[in-house]
């Protein structure tokens, strides 16, 4: 029988994140994969792919609309959705390669199969109907999620989607309906959109992208909107009948009324994720799950089973790669006999539409219903140098401190590049770094950044530019 130090059940960032900072650690260890390919729903059907898609259709956009205004004259683009398809294929490939050879790199096993927990120290790995069971000082389970689905609506992944077949359509479809207004309604929302598909999203609130902060989402909805998106809020799908050749769906307010039908080509459903148990054996091995799910860890990721941890979207906080990672990391550290640590205040969330909505910390409304007394620093794009030349100068960025002690308690962005504009906010976060600690760093000009320095001057109501 096979012994290790440790075995990590499933291989997206979470799990194979884990396995290296182990084996960087000097332990023997195992990953465990029921998929075909290593990399879990980030680097298959998720993270990769999407971002891949929002590249591509990001630069058909812009060929077909901003390219003539630059001086920069080509014919009308014409889509060829394959080669789009086969470029989203190949950067999945690569990063999934990337993963088998960081397996062999840090000399971790790979055992292919369903894991599922015998109890402490023993997996059994069972693939087309023959098993093993390994042993191992330490269990992390890493199963990550799976799509949340509408009572009433089957998601047959050709007319109604989950993300996964969003992700591998063979058509544009001609309306595009979409349910749920969160991060993947919004950014496969735009995919489709402008690849030529007309757009509805339905949102069972009031507002898009809940737990963002408000204004960010107010004015990203108008830039949204602008682009041609339609928005039912307050409202939800009660139903679709797939009988005809489009589909009809009921549309119901969130608080009752009158229903309404509208046609579309493909439902996208994006309700949200669930944690994802199936097959793992925890019942029998006794551990406990929460009320909502997911795996009850204590607060250095052990199960209420000796010698088993869990991490990722099976446990709780945002699903989120990055954070994922981060606790695959703390999680092998603390097993280690280190003293690995998240810090849940400073994780960042992009939105990789166009433009890009970026968040660290906390939100206006969060600081609000706390009773924090804060100061609020805002600067347009509009103002910003670099935005005005290139001509695009949506958006603005948000910072708010700690009334009394200066503190940034949270940073959020809509614009251009916001997804690697965060950091820098991270960072300072990170080292409890105050606004006037961000206003007096220099900031090589001219760049977007500027807008966080001319945000963090705001603050203390002094922005130079504005
Ligand atoms: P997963 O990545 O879900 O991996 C779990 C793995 O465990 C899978 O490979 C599964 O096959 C395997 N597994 C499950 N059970 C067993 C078992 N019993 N035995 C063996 N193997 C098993 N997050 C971001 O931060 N940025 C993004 O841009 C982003 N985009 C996304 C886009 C989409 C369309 C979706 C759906 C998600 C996106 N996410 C994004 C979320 C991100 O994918 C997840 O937060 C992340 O993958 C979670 O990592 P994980 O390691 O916990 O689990
Ligand atoms: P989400 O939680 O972001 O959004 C779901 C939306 O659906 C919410 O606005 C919710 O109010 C709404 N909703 C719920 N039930 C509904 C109903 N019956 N009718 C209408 N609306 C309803 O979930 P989403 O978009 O499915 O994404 C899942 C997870 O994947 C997210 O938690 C996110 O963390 C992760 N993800 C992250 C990305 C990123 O970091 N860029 C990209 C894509 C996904």
């Amino acid at each position: 029988m096979a012994t290790y130090d440790l075995v990590v059940i499933g291989t997206g960032p979470g799990g194979y994140v884990c396995a290296v900072r182990a084996s960087q650690l000097g332990m023997k260890v195992a990953v465990v994969e029921k998929n075909a390919t290593l990399g879990g729903t980030c680097l298959n059907v998720g993270c990769m792919p999407s971002k891949a898609l929002l590249h591509a259709s990001e630069m058909f956009e812009e060929a077909g609309h901003s390219f003539a205004k630059m001086g920069v004259s080509v014919s009308a683009p014409k889509l060829d959705l394959p080669s789009m398809m086969n470029f989203k294929q190949q950067g999945i490939d690569g990063n999934v390669k990337g993963v088998e050879f960081l397996m062999k790199k840090n000399k971790i096993d790979v055992l292919k199969g369903t894991g599922k927990i015998l109890g402490t120290g023993k997996v059994e790995v069972s693939a087309d109907g023959k098993s093993q069971v390994v042993e191992t000082k330490s269990i992390v389970i890493a199963t990550g999620s799976d799509i949340a689905r509408l009572k009433g609506i089957e998601i047959d992944e050709t007319r109604i989607v989950s993300s996964t077949g969003a992700l591998s359509l063979d058509k544009v479809p001609g309306k595009l309906l979409i349910v749920g207004a969160g991060v993947i309604g919004l950014e496969l929302g735009s995919v489709w959109h402008r690849l030529g598909a007309e757009v509805v999203v339905v949102e069972f609130l009031d507002r898009i992208l809940p737990g963002m902060d408000g204004e960010i989402a107010k004015q990203f909805q108008r830039i949204l909107e602008k682009q041609g998106f339609a928005f039912k809020l307050g409202a939800k799908v009660t139903g679709v009948d797939t009988s005809g050749k489009t589909l009809k769906a009921t549309i119901e307010p969130a608080a009752g009324g009158a229903a309404e039908t509208l046609e579309a080509d493909v439902v996208l459903v994006c309700i949200g994720r669930v944690p994802y148990t199936d097959g793992l054996g925890l019942k029998e091995a006794g551990i406990a799950l929460d009320n909502r799910g997911r795996v009850q860890i204590d607060p250095h990721f052990a199960t209420s089973v000796k010698g088993v941890y869990a991490i990722g979207d099976v446990v709780a906080g945002p699903m989120l790669a990055h954070k994922a990672e981060d606790e695959g990391v703390a999680v092998a550290e603390i097993i280690a006999g280190q003293a690995g640590h998240v810090n849940y205040d400073v994780i960042p969330g992009v939105v990789y539409t166009t433009p890009e909505v970026s968040s660290v910390g906390k939100t206006e409304e969060e600081l609000k219903q706390a009773g924090v007394a804060y100061t609020v620093g805002k600067f347009p794009f509009t103002a910003n140098g670099r935005s005005k030349v290139n001509q695009t100068t949506d958006g603005f960025v948000k910072i708010l401190a700690d009334a009394k002690t200066d503190r940034v308690l949270g940073v959020h962005i809509i614009g251009r590049e916001a997804g690697e504009m965060i950091h820098e906010a991270a960072v300072l976060m990170e080292f409890g770094g105050s606004a006037e600690d961000l206003a007096r760093t220099c900031h090589a000009h001219p760049t977007r950044s500027e807008a966080i320095k001319e945000a963090a001057l705001a603050v203390g109501k002094r922005a130079i530019h504005m």
